[in-house]
């Protein structure tokens, strides 16, 4: 059955929400404080590169079921289901800073229906569910935890083909009304109590961290002993219990949830009397990981970077999203930046300068004159690139590949040098 849903805050997660619930058939008010970006968005178009999300909310605001409005507010007067998408921030001491979500319970509150149901889909620290409760004060209103598993750039898949869907709340008929929003798709569902919920979304966040970590810190033993672990982590995720994803050797993780939630979940368990030091040791891995890739890149020009112009394929913290938060492509071509290298890189996503980074409109352009090039995130179109010209346009034709993207056969024979990540 078709419900009334409001959806506070248009950024990754509120304006998947929004749109795949409007393409499950319920009618849908998304709400933002932005009214440029709201316009736009009526106008079916996104501010966001998110494959698929384009089409859905063109077709949701083409068929009347998806709407966007200027306030909180506004958008709740008449809903049965209000979801709470907005942004939980690393505060300076490493917890989630909970100010935005508590605003946002405070507009609306007194423009809630009674018997309406407050739905928490922002990563919060154990035990929000009541924080949002006490800034509500509306005892006829519950609250639910409903966190969600969405990765950038496959929102829209995720959300449709969930893994499973997660649902908090100490009240049993405020819990199966939630579930019943989510019948029209084919995943396990689950009611748990809200502290539970809340722990689910950090401890799966903090577990996927944990597995790369782990594939960086076995490929660098890789190297020691002259294994490859690209063949080590495929033998690994034969076995069904380990399993081939999240497997990736990398620059690092990044994006805007693994680091903020891992360092939040650190400090949870801090307050909470536990030293979760295996985590600290999955965080202190990846920064390592940053400063291994820089050391390579300046190991591959006799050492030392200072004064030596690099290309950098990739800025953005994964391929298929145009978002840098968090990005170790950036964090790296800082660190390389701050040894005294001239750094001029290419992203397929960004189109113009960022961070103190000169962005070239093409990637050969970035090798133009480069001692090194070195390649941060895994776009496809880096696979299919003229290694002749990019050779041309470099000063000696060498690659730090820290995705192990390319085809390093194929770059050798076009007379490349080339160091991958755990293999050599
Ligand atoms: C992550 C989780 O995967 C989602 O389930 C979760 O809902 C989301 O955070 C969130 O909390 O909102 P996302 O940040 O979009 O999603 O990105 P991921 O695809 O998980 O990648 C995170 C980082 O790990 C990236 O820097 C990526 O390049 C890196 N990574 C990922 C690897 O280095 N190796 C891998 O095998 C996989």
């Amino acid at each position: 059955m078709a419900a009334n849903i409001a959806v506070i805050g248009t950024g990754y997660v509120g304006l998947t929400t929004g749109a795949c619930l409007a393409h499950l058939g319920h009618d849908v008010v998304c709400a933002d404080i932005d009214s440029q970006k709201i316009d736009r968005l009526n106008a079916g178009e996104i501010p966001i590169l998110e494959d698929g999300l384009e089409d859905l909310v063109r077709e949701g605001v083409q068929g009347g079921r998806l709407h966007f409005v200027l306030g909180a507010a506004n958008s709740v007067t008449d809903r049965e289901f209000v979801f709470l998408c907005v942004p939980t921030p690393q505060g300076e001491d490493g917890s989630a800073d909970l100010s935005y979500i508590e605003g946002a319970a405070r507009q609306i509150s007194s423009s809630l229906i009674s018997e309406a149901i407050v739905i928490n889909k922002s990563t919060v620290p154990v035990g929000s569910t009541r924080v949002v409760e006490q800034a509500l004060e509306r005892p006829d209103v519950s609250v639910v935890s409903n966190p969600e598993f969405l990765r950038e750039g496959s929102a829209v898949h995720d959300f449709l083909h969930p893994d499973r869907v997660v649902i908090g709340s100490d009240d049993q008929a405020a819990a199966i009304r939630v579930a019943s929003i989510y019948l029209g798709l084919a995943a396990p569902l689950m009611v748990t109590d809200p502290a539970s919920a809340e722990t689910i979304k950090y401890a799966s966040n903090a577990f996927l961290a944990t597995k790369i970590s782990y594939v960086n810190a076995i490929a660098a033993v890789c190297e020691a002993v002259g294994a490859d672990v690209n063949d080590v982590v495929l033998g690994m995720g034969y076995d069904k219990r380990i399993g081939q994803e999240f497997l990736r050797p990398g620059p690092g993780w990044g994006g805007s949830c693994f680091p903020k939630d891992s360092h939040a979940l650190v400090r949870i368990a801090e307050d909470a009397g536990y030293d979760f030091g295996l985590l600290k040791g999955v965080i202190e891995v990846n920064e390592q990981q940053f400063e291994r890739v820089v050391q390579k890149v300046a190991a591959s020009i006799d050492g030392s970077v200072d004064g030596k112009k690099i290309a950098a394929w990739g800025l953005t913290f994964k391929s298929r999203t145009d978002d840098i938060r968090d990005s170790p492509a950036i964090e790296i071509i800082h660190r390389l930046q701050a040894q005294g290298a001239v750094v001029t890189a290419y992203d397929p996503a960004i189109g113009a300068d960022i961070k103190g980074i000169t962005v070239c409109t093409d990637p050969y352009a970035a090798c133009e004159a480069a001692e090194a090039l070195v390649v941060l995130t895994e776009w496809d179109e880096f696979k299919w690139l003229d290694l002749d010209k990019v050779a041309s346009a470099m000063v000696s034709p060498q690659v730090i590949d820290a995705r192990n993207l390319l085809d390093r056969n194929r770059l050798r024979q076009h007379g490349f040098r080339y160091e991958g990540i755990g293999r050599s």
